[in-house]
Parts: structure tokens; sequence; C-alpha cells
């Protein structure tokens, strides 16, 4: 048994989550956590609402609300989406967290303390008219990298580059038009160069790791500057220095105290439990692996920056120095990144209108069947583009006519013709190699999970669909009226290859394999689902205003990744369907919503 880190790329709390959010990451890394908590390993899936820095800030400003109102809204808004998926997180928490905020300034002073931490002179951004600090949201000017004319002071929008007020061309104020006055104020930088040969070192200890996130992160280290890590702002983590805490313009840069949510939500997790230090399993046992799940427009935070700033707080840089007060922290075992969703060949864009969101998606549709189309089609290692026509024929070619049409058939054979599950006969060879086929479709499967290619694995899966599918076409118990004690036998062997079925799709269809199991005459929780629980801050000095929701759930009720044998005699009832065939038009009618 090992302590295995989930560690999923947090959301920012600025808008609900559309289906590019969740495909790329929040899926695969779901199936992932499932399926470790099934081979008996101790599972903690972590992340949060990312409520800092401009995302928040723009979207607080564009209805009235005051940032920590608006990252209230969506954190809640997020919570309801990711809980409606089935996304089995032991917690889903905030950034805004007083115990967030303690956990950023501790690993800051350590950072701090090893030197790590450079503080320099820059050009910082001032009005002329009023003299004060103008936030780089609203500063704006074009890109020096894409050219795109409105790139704001922290960042292109068009090509995602992080900027500073700076660099752009012709920076003009978003609030009255005039041009910024440039002055010399002192800021806070990650001195990533003290880190260039221990993570190199490191990244040439990990394997398994796919090409895309090993050549990118190559490229990173290759040109290692010092990073900025505080900004102009007033919504944020305060600096934890003499001079620095108090200062209401001054707060620490967004994605430095993000990527600490992953520490934070463990100590979180492990407080709430009632078991304080437990949160150390996942972080301080050089046996315990860690394996980070994104899009791949975070990879740079996960593979450089989060890495750099453990082994900075450790004192294992360049510069040397002591571990912190939270102790020798683990460095990431593996960075999993997805390419992009589309969708209808086109870049999912909220403000372009170009979305489809979970909310809406589940309103209409079950959670497994876009489960199982993320799953089976999914941006894994190259972008991929979610079409309706597609999702269509998934659905019902695949999800419906394979597995569902399976699970009803055999079921449905068995209630009508014995009430119950038959006891078997003398097995024949082809019913043990159906048998044999569904137990080396756990290895084939589970091996496949493992090392994240859930589109391999679920196409494993469904071949072993195929293949019972198969062997009922092939033995047509249905014709065996004469003779019920070999149809006893066949239908027997089908409803053990189900049951193994709904063992081995649970991880990707968790909804679905709890109502096979209830088919099949079992109780109780089979594939257990997260829980909305309403909590009230642990600490003082974060930015959360009342309660809120957090994601959590017990899932020690998770079976094994086995076979277990079906017992002769348990009672099935006529089966109902387990997925819903859709109709054609639903196509043309999304298209058209799309549109609207
Ligand atoms: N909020 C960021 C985004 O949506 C992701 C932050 S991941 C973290 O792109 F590691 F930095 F938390
Ligand atoms: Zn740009």
């Amino acid at each position: 048994m090992t302590h295995v880190l989930t560690a999923l790329a947090w959301p920012y709390a600025n808008g609900p989550r559309h289906i590019g959010h969740v495909a790329g990451f929040g899926v695969p890394a779901d199936v992932f956590a499932r399926y470790m908590r099934m081979r008996g390993h101790d599972v903690l899936m972590v992340s949060g609402t990312d409520e800092h820095g401009t995302p928040i800030l723009v979207q607080a400003d564009s209805e009235g609300l005051k940032p920590a109102e608006a990252a209230a809204k969506y954190n809640r808004i997020i919570v309801e989406d990711l809980d409606a998926l089935g996304l089995s997180y032991d917690l889903f928490t905030r950034t805004t967290t007083g115990n967030h905020y303690k956990t950023v300034q501790e690993l800051f002073t350590s950072l701090y303390g090893n030197g790590y931490i450079l503080q320099k002179r820059t050009l910082g951004a001032i009005s002329p008219s009023t003299g004060r600090t103008l936030p780089d949201r609203y500063i704006e000017g074009t890109c020096p990298h894409c050219g795109f004319d409105s790139a704001r002071g922290d960042q292109c929008d068009n090509c995602g580059r992080q900027l500073d007020p700076v660099d752009l061309i012709d920076p003009k104020s978003r609030i009255n038009g005039e041009t910024p006055k440039f002055v010399e104020e002192d800021h806070f930088f990650l001195d990533l160069p003290a880190f260039a040969d221990a993570l190199n070192a490191w990244l040439d200890t990990r394997t398994g790791w796919r090409t895309n996130v090993v050549r990118f992160t190559k490229n990173l280290l290759d040109d290692l500057q010092p990073r900025p890590i505080s900004r102009d702002l007033d919504w944020g983590v305060p600096i934890p220095l003499d001079g620095w805490i108090d200062r209401k313009d001054k707060r620490l840069y967004v994605w430095f105290d993000a990527v600490i949510g992953y520490l934070s939500a463990t100590i979180e997790w492990a407080r709430r439990s009632g078991d304080p230090d437990a949160w150390k399993k996942w972080w301080q046992d050089p046996e315990a692996v860690s394996y980070y799940f994104m899009g791949k427009d975070n990879i740079v935070f996960h593979s450089e920056i989060w890495p750099a700033m453990l082994l900075g707080a450790n004192g294992e840089g360049g510069k040397g120095g002591e571990p912190g007060a939270l102790g020798t922290l683990n460095l990431p075992t593996e960075v999993v990144s997805s390419e992009f969703l589309t969708m209808e060949g086109r870049q999912f864009s909220s403000s372009r209108r170009v979305v489809i969101y979970v909310r809406d998606f589940l309103e209409r549709y079950s959670p497994d069947a876009l489960r199982y189309y993320i799953c089976a089609a999914g941006p894994e290692n190259q972008d991929s583009d979610f079409t309706w026509a597609e999702f269509l024929r998934r659905n019902n070619d695949e999800l419906v006519a394979g597995w569902g049409n399976l699970v009803n058939r055999s079921v449905a054979m068995a209630a009508k013709n014995f009430g119950a599950v038959p006891e078997p006969g003398e097995l024949e060879e082809v019913d043990r190699e159906l048998l044999a086929a569904t137990a080396a479709a756990f290895d084939a499967v589970g091996g496949l999970i493992g090392e994240n290619k859930v589109r391999a694995a679920i196409g494993e899966a469904m071949k072993t669909v195929a293949a019972a599918n198969k062997y009922l076409a092939d033995t047509a118990p249905w014709k065996m009226k004469e003779d019920p004690k070999r149809q006893g036998t066949v239908l027997h062997t089908v409803l053990q290859a189900v049951s193994d079925l709904k063992t081995i799709m649970s991880p990707f269809l968790p909804h679905s394999s709890q109502k096979v199991h209830e088919l099949l005459g079992g109780t109780g929780v089979f594939a257990p689902m997260p829980r909305i629980e309403e909590v009230t801050d642990l600490d003082e000095g974060g930015a959360t205003d009342g309660p809120y929701p957090v994601l959590t759930g017990d899932y020690s009720a998770t079976p094994k990744w086995e076979s277990v044998p079906l017992a002769p005699g348990t009672p099935l009832a006529k089966p109902v369907p387990v997925f819903t065939k859709l109709e054609p038009t639903i196509v043309e009618e999304e298209i058209e919503r799309l549109n609207a």
C-alpha cells in the first residue's frame, strides 16, 4: 500500500466549468484516483478553486461584485459542477481559507530564509493623475510577443504569456486612458536559476512522463530567470515580512499561492479528519507518490516552479539551506498534462459563448455519458474536438449498444428464466475463454490506467464488452429452452463477465457501475460518490466570507480491483436500462443552441 496524492489543477473561481475544463484532467484524474483506491492504495485527491489574481478581479468588476463575493459565488457553482460529475475528491477547497494563507506564508518564509527569494527594484506603474499604484490588470497595451492590441499588464489573453506592465507596447490605463508613469519600486522574485542543477537532476530521475511534458520542461530548464512572485494588487495573500505584511497594495502573485494549495488542502483535509498530522503521509514519506493533473498551459507551474519552490523550502537548491517548518516535502512523482479540447472545430471561449457548461450538459445527459466520451475521446495526447455527432455516435453505438446492451440482455434473460443468478454446470471451452478474457482485462485495463492511458484503457475494457456480446451471440442462450442446465451455465458465465466488467468500468463510469451492481442483486455502495459539505473556515486571517461548500467523500467502501464470484441464487429482477439511447435530432438541436 502506497500513499498516492492525486493533485488536480485549481480552477479559477471566475465562472462555471465547461466541458473543456473537465475533459483534459478532471475526469482522467478521477479515473486514476478511483483505480488506485481499488488497488488498495491510500489515495488523497485534492484541489480547490483558485480565487486570487486578475481572472477573479476582472469577473468581479464585470458583475459589480467585491472580489470575495465573486470568488464565493463561483466556488459554490464549481463545487456543484464537479460533484455532479462524480469526481471523488477527498477535499476540494479554496485558496481564500485562513489555512491556505498560513501555509503559503509558511512556505514563503522557508524560501526566504534559505535565500531563494530576491528583493529587486523594478519598474511599477502609477497613475500620473492620482499618484497611486495602477494594478496590473488596469493597464492595457500591445503584447510584445504576439502583437495582440489589448493585452493586460499581467497577461496576454491572446498568446497566454505572463507579462509585466512595463513590457507592454504603448501602455494605457483602462480607468482613464492616461499613459502610466513607471517608477522604481521593490518586488520579490523566486530565484529560479539557483535551482537549475537540482531541477535537472530531479527531472533526470523521472520516468514514464508523457513526451510533451518532458520536452516542454527540458526547454524551460534551459532558460531559467528569476520570476516575480509579488504583484501590485490588493487581492491575494499578504507578504509575510516586516514592512510588507500590512501593505494593502502588495500581494503575492496568484500562481505562487495557488500551487501551494496542494499542500494546504492536504493539511486542511488532515485537520478536518481529526488527525492534524495525517498530511505528512503524502508529503514527507519518501515512499509516497504524487501525480499532478492539468492542461498544457499549466505545465510550467507544475514541472518547474512548484518543484523549485519545494526544493527551496527543503533547502535543496543551489544555495543549500534548511528544511522549513513543514519539514522536507516531496516533489511531484509525475506531471500529467493533457492537450486541449475544442468544440465543433472552435476554441472554447466563455466570452465568445463557444461553450458547453457542465451543468447544462448534465441537465440533458447523464454524467457517465459525458465521462465515457471524455475517457474514450478526450485530449489525452493531442488536441481533440468535441462534436455532438461524435457524442451521439459514441453514446448510442458504444455505450448503449455495447455495454448497456450486454448488461440488459444478460440480466433480463437470467431474470426471466431463473429469477436469480443461475447455478453453473460444467464449463465448456467457450465459457472458460470468456472468463479468462475478463480476468485478463483486470491486468490490461489496470496497467493502462496506472500509466494514465485512459483512452487505451477504456478501449481495452470495451473490447472485453465486445467479447462478452460475441459470446452471447455465439452461444445463443435464448435458444436453450430444452437444456436449462446449459442455459444456466451460459447465463451464469455471462453474468460473471458483466460483474467483472462493472468493476473494471467503475473508475470510468462509476454511476452506471453502481446501477449494474444493483441489477446484479448487489446492495450497498459499490462506486462511492463525493458529497458537498458546508463548512466554516478553520482559521482567521483568510478571505472567505461565511460558510462555504467543500467537496469531500467517504471512499472506504471502494471494492477491490478483482473478480468476485457471483453467488448463484442471488435474486434478479427485470432490469431497467442503464444508459439512454439518444435521438439523432439532438445533434442539430445542440448546434443550434450553440449558435443561438
Ligand atoms: N487557475 C489556474 C488555471 O485555471 C490553474 C492553477 S493550478 C495551480 O489556469 F496549481 F496553480 F493551482
Ligand atoms: Zn501575446
